[in-house]
This record gives structure tokens, C-alpha cells and sequence, in this order.
């Protein structure tokens, strides 16, 4: 029976991190997949990582099944994250929470509820996107439609074309933004745009949907979800899906959430009862060492603030070596300029690499980066930062 069956293509970001780790080279390196690195290119547990785990470990009595939504706790400490401590969600009982399996699972979720229940709704995604953001929508059977995004000339955020494009979307439509630290481009909307595209979709009846994978890795963790806030104040409904593999460096454990607002109480929790028959039949419940990590963090005064300092010690570093990769590359071939690169926010870097340059890259360099040419900031260190420059100003 499998006789007919082809063979799926590697997965552009995960397929090449798979190749990487076969490549024989010893000065290889690796910008593909979007995963933080210290300055010796290794990816730690966060200290308040294993000391949650240490309290958890002493303290844990039981494996039993999580309910089908997760840890309670787990959603009031993700809530107070995205939407502050004083919101007034939580009163009137408009924000309901499912923990999930990472921030691709939350994404899926929202997919699959979108397509049950929403219908005919099509997903608009910025033109780049993370290219998983096409195959989990594809894989709910749901239409795709892009907006344009980003300005390969100015290197900047294309904002009259993305508010363009997202005039002509209908009603009910699903528009999908990245809360901050845009991946690819590491180009996000400011303040104001972000009030100009939340009336836009509260004015044509959008249902705008959140990916938050990043908090705390443009300019803090509260600073990072103000477009967050600025829609949550403006639409009455609003989806989003989160993280916290990155600021948790909680990869392997797979710890999202995915969130829905409705307009009252009762419309929220009659959504969500569908949110959860649809968890029930793919994943059953969560699992639950991850997220009791992030609640036992999040809730204890002494770990936060700890963990909120490492949260910034990762942020610095990236900002440390875009700074560092403007200069070496402005002294490798005088007169490139590549300062846009401070104006990015996150683990990654876009300026258009080409195929075929990904590809010199790759093979005589032992440099991985994705097809897209989208760079990930987050693997460069002070001592690959010469050999790094020297190749791309060979391959440009
Ligand atoms: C990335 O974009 O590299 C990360 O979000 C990892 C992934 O799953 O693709």
C-alpha cells in the first residue's frame, strides 16, 4: 500500500537544522532555524528554567491526565502576560485560554476552529510570512490570501500597501499579524499603524489574529505586546496564538497557548467549549512539564525577575551582534551598507539573499540559512562574525 506513495520535501527551517547538525565541518554555521545561542553558539536551559524545575521535581505527585484546556494557573499567569494585570478582560470574562502544544500548536488549533466554525473565513498573512504559517492553514483547508508587507528597496514596512490590501478583505476574514519581531522581516508596525490596522479591522469586521512568539525580544516584555493591547482595546474579538519557546528557551517542551476574546462572557466560553472539542480529538490534553515550568516562574516574585533579566541579557546579545555585523561588514567591503539591520527587531534579519547566494553560502562556506535568505541573528557570535562577513560580501 505504500508502494505509491512520494516522498514529502524536507521542511525548509527544520529539514536544514537536520542537515546542519550531518555537515562534517568544524567552523560550519548555523543562522536557519530561529533558536537563541549564547556567545559560545550553545543554546542553555535558562537558570530560573532549572530552579523551577528543581521545586517541581521535589514537589510533583502525580502524572495524571491535565484537563483538556491545561494547568488553570498556567492561563490567568499567560493572561496577565499578554494583556497586563489590571485588564478588564478578566472581570468581565471575555478572554478564555487553552494551553497547547507550543505556539504551532495553538496556530493549529485556531486553524481548525476557524475552519469549523468561522466557514468561508479567508486567512490573510503578511507577503513574507514564516513559512509554516501557509502549510497549517493549508492543512485546515482553509484559503490563504496575502497582504504585502515589506519594502525590499527601503528595507522597511510597506504600510500604505498593507493597508491597501487589507481594504479589500470581507467581512468576517481572518487577518493574521505577527505581535512583534516579525519573522521573517524583524520589521514591525509602530504605535500608530498598529491603531490605523485595529480600526481597520474593527471598521470592516476582520477577526484579527495574533502570533506571539517573541515577547521581551524587540524592546521588553511589555513593550512588545502593545499592538497587542491596542487591538484587544479596539476589536471586540481577537484570537491569538503564543510562545514560549523562545523566551523560556523552552523549545523541546512545547508550551503555547491559544486565546480567543469575545464580545461577552457568554459568546466566549460558547466558543471555546468548541476550541476545546477540537483539542479533545487532536491532542487529547497538553502536556504538562513545560507550561507548570512557566507558571511556577511566572507566579514566583524572585524567578520572574530573574527571568525577566535573562529575557533582556538575550535581547542585548542580538542587538550586540546586529551592531557588530553592520560594523565588520562595513570594514570587509567599504561602503556596504547594512545599518538597516539596527532598525530590526528579534532573531531575524531579511535584506534578500538570493537562492543561488544561499546556496554558495551553504556549500562553500558551511553557512545555513534558509531559502528565503532570512537570517537568524541569533546564532552569530564574536568569534564567526569575520568568517560570516567575509562570505556574504564573497557571495554579493
Ligand atoms: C523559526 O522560524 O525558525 C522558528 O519559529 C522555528 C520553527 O519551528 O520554524
Amino acid at each position: 500500500m505504500f508502494e505509491k506513495i512520494k516522498a514529502a520535501p524536507a521542511d525548509q527551517i527544520l529539514g536544514l537544522a537536520e542537515e546542519f547538525k550531518t555537515d562534517p565541518r568544524t567552523d560550519k554555521i548555523n543562522l536557519g532555524v530561529g533558536i537563541y545561542k549564547d556567545e559560545s553558539g550553545y543554546t542553555q536551559v535558562l537558570a530560573t528554567v532549572k530552579k523551577a524545575e528543581t521545586i517541581l521535581l521535589e514537589k510533583e505527585t502525580t502524572k495524571s491526565y491535565l484537563s483538556i484546556l491545561g494547568i488553570p494557573e498556567y492561563g490567568l499567569a499567560v493572561q496577565k502576560l499578554l494583556f497586563g494585570d489590571n485588564t478588564t478582560l478578566t472581570d468581565d470574562k471575555r478572554i478564555q485560554i487553552a494551553q497547547t502544544p507550543g505556539g504551532t500548536g495553538a496556530l493549529r488549533l485556531a486553524a481548525e476552529f476557524i475552519k469549523c466554525q468561522l466557514g468561508s473565513a479567508k486567512v490573510w498573512v503578511s507577503n513574507p510570512t514564516w513559512v509554516n504559517h501557509n502549510g497549517i492553514f493549508t492543512a485546515a483547508h482553509l484559503e490563504i490570501a496575502e497582504y504585502s508587507y515589506y519594502n525590499s528597496e527601503t528595507k522597511d514596512i510597506d504600510f500604505v500597501a498593507m493597508m491597501t490590501h487589507l481594504e479589500t478583505a470581507s467581512a468576517g476574514d481572518i487577518v493574521l499579524l505577527h505581535g512583534c519581531c516579525h519573522n521573517p522581516t524583524g520589521i514591525d508596525p509602530n504605535n500608530v499603524q498598529w491603531q490605523k490596522l485595529a480600526n481597520l479591522c474593527n471598521e470592516k469586521n476582520l477577526l484579527p489574529m495574533f502570533d506571539l512568539a517573541y515577547q521581551g525580544f524587540a524592546f521588553g516584555l511589555e513593550e512588545d505586546v502593545a499592538g497587542l493591547r491596542i487591538f484587544a482595546n479596539t476589536c471586540p474579538e481577537l484570537l491569538v496564538a503564543s510562545s514560549f519557546s523562545k523566551n523560556f528557551g523552552l523549545y523541546n517542551e512545547r508550551v503555547g497557548a491559544f486565546t480567543l476574546i469575545g464580545r461577552n462572557d457568554q459568546e466566549a466560553a460558547t466558543a471555546f467549549s468548541q476550541v476545546k472539542s477540537i483539542a479533545r480529538v487532536i491532542y487529547s490534553n497538553p502536556p504538562a512539564h513545560g507550561a507548570a515550568i512557566v507558571t511556577k516562574i511566572l507566579c514566583d516574585e524572585t524567578l520572574r525577575t530573574e527571568w525577566v533579566q535573562e529575557v533582556t541579557d538575550m535581547r542585548l546579545r542580538i542587538k550586540a551582534m546586529r551592531e557588530l555585523f553592520v560594523t565588520t561588514i562595513r570594514r570587509e567591503s567599504v561602503g556596504t551598507d547594512f545599518s538597516f539591520m539596527g532598525r530590526q527587531n528579534g532573531m531575524f534579519s531579511f535584506f534578500g539573499l538570493n537562492k543561488g547566494q544561499v546556496t554558495r553560502l551553504k556549500d562553500e562556506f558551511g553557512i545555513y540559512i534558509i531559502n528565503s535568505g532570512r537570517i537568524s541573528v541569533a546564532g552569530m557570535t564574536q568569534s564567526n562574525m569575520d568568517l560570516l562577513c567575509k562570505a556574504i560580501v564573497a557571495v554579493i
